[in-house]
């Protein structure tokens, strides 16, 4: 009797099969995203991007997310000081902050950590303050330097 053919009469080779697949899934669903963040990669140095400002960032408070940084218009007018861009990745454990115009302030959903317009920690848990990336505009293109 040949290995398969026995394996198959006792029903274990489709079992055993199955059991090291979910095993393998269970490991990287776990490790991919721990704290339960978003994708927030941030792309490499020298990378740039730009957007058009006829139609995005058209109002304060619209914010944009690229390439692992978080774009939003502070202040009307198309001045680069109108724009701040800073990662998006939350420094405490990597989850997607968000803007709040309200309190012109980034928090972070997850821990409620707190950072300025330029990203400075304003308060934790996070410990480290968010990266600021150079903004330009030309005409009505934003671009983004990392
Ligand atoms: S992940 Fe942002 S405060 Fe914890």
């Amino acid at each position: 009797m040949e290995r398969d053919e026995f394996l198959s009469k006792l029903g274990i080779g489709a079992l055993a099969a199955c059991m090291g697949c979910s095993l393998i899934a269970c490991s990287k669903s776990g490790d991919a995203n721990p704290s339960g963040g978003n994708n927030t990669t941030t792309p490499p140095v020298g990378t740039t991007f730009s957007i058009d400002l006829n139609s995005t960032l058209t109002s304060v408070g619209d914010s944009k997310v690229s390439n692992g940084i978080i774009l939003v218009r502070i202040a009307a007018g198309n001045a680069a000081s109108s724009f701040t861009a800073v990662q998006v990745a939350c420094t405490h454990e990597g989850t997607a902050i968000n803007y709040n115009n309200n309190q012109g302030l980034f928090i972070c959903p997850l821990h409620g950590s707190e950072f300025s317009k330029s990203g400075a920690l304003i308060q934790g848990p996070a410990t480290t303050s968010l990266k600021q990336y150079t903004v330009a505009v030309t005409g009505s293109t934003l671009t983004v330097t990392v």
